[in-house]
């Protein structure tokens, strides 16, 4: 996440990321499942602009999101947006009563597995924080956002890559690991987390996430690339044929490695380096699919 001042206002950068290892390790009471993750951050930002004000607003421009995935505008700065949960969230914990006008022009599209709801949700925390000169500690905002979404804290960490376990609050920063190049595709259709949690299958034995681990902190990029693991695909390609429409597509390309991040819909595959995403970024675009980026870790 990126922070600068512009006269009053804050200018924030906050990354999408992605799941190179999801493992569900059991349905737990609250509703939630244990899971563990191995979280990266990538170079596809959403920018925040927040301005003091009396009273908290939102407007968003959405005009850098692929068209498919574009939601009308007052739906998307309705008054469940994550981004102003947390504003009131924040002015809540503090007792604050101020406002800020907070702007935001996505490019992480909605509902794809990128986290692009909760790494808006974590900058607006860490901005207001800042904008209200509240002075409210980094650890404390992390375990303040845990009560908005799972994926949230792993924001805070400043490393590019982190175990996230519990429901995913619980976050493990890594040593830097190799540098990584990906092609992410998103098909024209999205999925919703609860209702991909809703049709998975749990298993008696659960995969390991220490060799994927090990492999990132030996920064040894293609044993990386052969560890990849997301259990919630399976549920997701029952649910949405365009995830297998995908996978079928990136077998067919010579990936590293490849499979769909968080619940989905968007899918990743690794790449030799920046040159060779972009070659096979080229070739998924040229067999019709419209959303697809080049990224790197570390952002
Ligand atoms: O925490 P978050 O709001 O992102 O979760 C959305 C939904 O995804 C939850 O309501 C739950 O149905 C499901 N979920 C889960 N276990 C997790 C994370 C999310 O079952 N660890």
């Amino acid at each position: 996440m990126f922070l600068r001042r512009h006269n009053t206002s804050l200018l924030v950068r906050t990354p999408a990321k992605l799941n190179l290892f999801l493992e569900v390790l059991g349905k737990r009471t609250d509703g939630y499942h244990d899971l563990e993750s191995l979280m990266v951050k990538v170079n596809i930002f959403d920018h925040l602009t927040l301005t003091p004000a009396d009273s908290l607003s939102l407007t968003a421009d959405l005009s850098s999101l692929p068209v498919d995935s574009r939601i009308p505008l007052e739906e998307f700065a309705s008054h469940d947006n994550l981004i102003l949960r947390a504003a009131r969230l924040l002015q809540q914990h503090t007792g604050i009563s101020r406002g800020a006008a907070i702007h935001i022009r996505k490019h992480i599209p909605l509902q794809s597995g990128l986290a692009g709801g909760s790494t808006d949700a974590a900058a607006t925390l860490v901005a207001l924080n800042q904008l209200w000169e509240l002075g409210v500690s980094h650890a404390e905002l992390q375990h303040l956002s845990a009560q908005l979404g799972s994926d949230i804290p792993f924001f805070f960490c400043p490393a590019p890559g982190a175990v996230c376990s519990g429901r995913g609050e619980i976050v493990r920063p890594l040593p830097p690991g190799p540098e990584l190049a990906f092609v992410i595709a998103r098909p024209e259709s999205g999925l919703s987390t609860p209702l991909v949690f809703k049709h998975l299958s749990l298993q008696e034995a659960s995969v390991s996430i220490e060799p994927v681990c090990d492999a990132w902190q030996a920064r040894r990029r293609s044993c990386l690339a052969s560890r990849l693991f997301n259990r919630l695909q399976a549920p997701a390609e029952s649910l949405n044929p365009d995830v297998v429409h995908l996978k079928h597509l990136f077998q067919r390309l010579p990936f590293l490695s490849h499979q769909m991040s968080g619940s989905g819909t968007s899918y990743f595959g690794i790449c030799r380096n920046l040159h060779h995403a972009r070659r096979l970024a080229s070739q998924i675009r040229t067999r019709g699919m419209k959303t697809v980026f080049v990224a790197a870790c570390p952002a």
